[in-house]
């Protein structure tokens, strides 16, 4: 690609392969990708499993979207082009994680079908979507960091859910839900 400025740059794959890995850690690799508003649970859940997954002596991981922000995306805004950025840098280093073994568990908004889609593809069945879809009312209602708030009294913008939009699963793997109970779909 022209416009890639890396064009002069030759892939070549490392010495051992992610089935070695796989063996040596006893279970196998995937991204399990949360998406949600914000306030709707991501950062907790993710990190639930995550001590779960590690006490059963998975090599667990989470990414998280409040704190990536404070290091490989602390250049970025919640415009669309930013969090596009975004999901695409966290997709990126998931990828390489998953590559090495790892259970990634990864809590961004991620508010954009497209951004999402591109991350499955590059990790085919390797990515498990989970949607948490507490829904606006109730985010709003707890408003743990009190960021709705702000952003009803205009201090914030493009904020997700009320002037920035959030793209639902079509088909996740798993919905967490407030209502009617948490539901398998597939
Ligand atoms: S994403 O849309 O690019 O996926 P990400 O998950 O990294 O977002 O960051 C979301 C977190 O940033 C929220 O949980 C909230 O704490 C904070 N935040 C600050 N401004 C906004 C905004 N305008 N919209 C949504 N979240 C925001």
């Amino acid at each position: 690609m022209s416009s890639n400025k890396s064009s002069n740059v030759t892939w070549h794959a490392g010495s051992v392969d992610l089935a070695t890995r796989e063996k040596m850690l006893g279970h196998r690799s995937a991204t399990v990708w949360l998406t949600g508003l914000s306030g709707s649970g991501k950062s907790t859940l993710s990190g639930i499993v995550e001590a779960e997954l590690v006490k059963r002596r998975v090599a667990a991981y989470v990414l998280d979207g409040d704190n990536v922000r404070h290091g490989l995306c602390a250049d970025l805004g919640f415009g669309e082009k930013d969090r596009e950025e975004n999901i695409r840098r966290v997709g990126e280093v998931a990828k390489l994680m998953t590559d090495a073994g790892l259970v990634v568990l990864t809590a961004f908004i991620s508010p954009f079908r497209a951004d999402r889609d591109r991350v499955r593809a590059m990790l085919g069945d390797r990515f498990l979507e989970v949607h948490v879809a507490t829904t606006l009312a109730l985010c709003e209602e707890r408003d743990s960091k009190g960021l709705y708030a702000r952003a009803r009294r205009g201090e914030i913008k493009d904020f997700t859910g009320l002037d920035s939009p959030y793209e639902a699963p079509l088909s996740p793997d798993v919905v967490v839900g407030e209502h009617g109970g948490d539901k398998e779909v597939n």
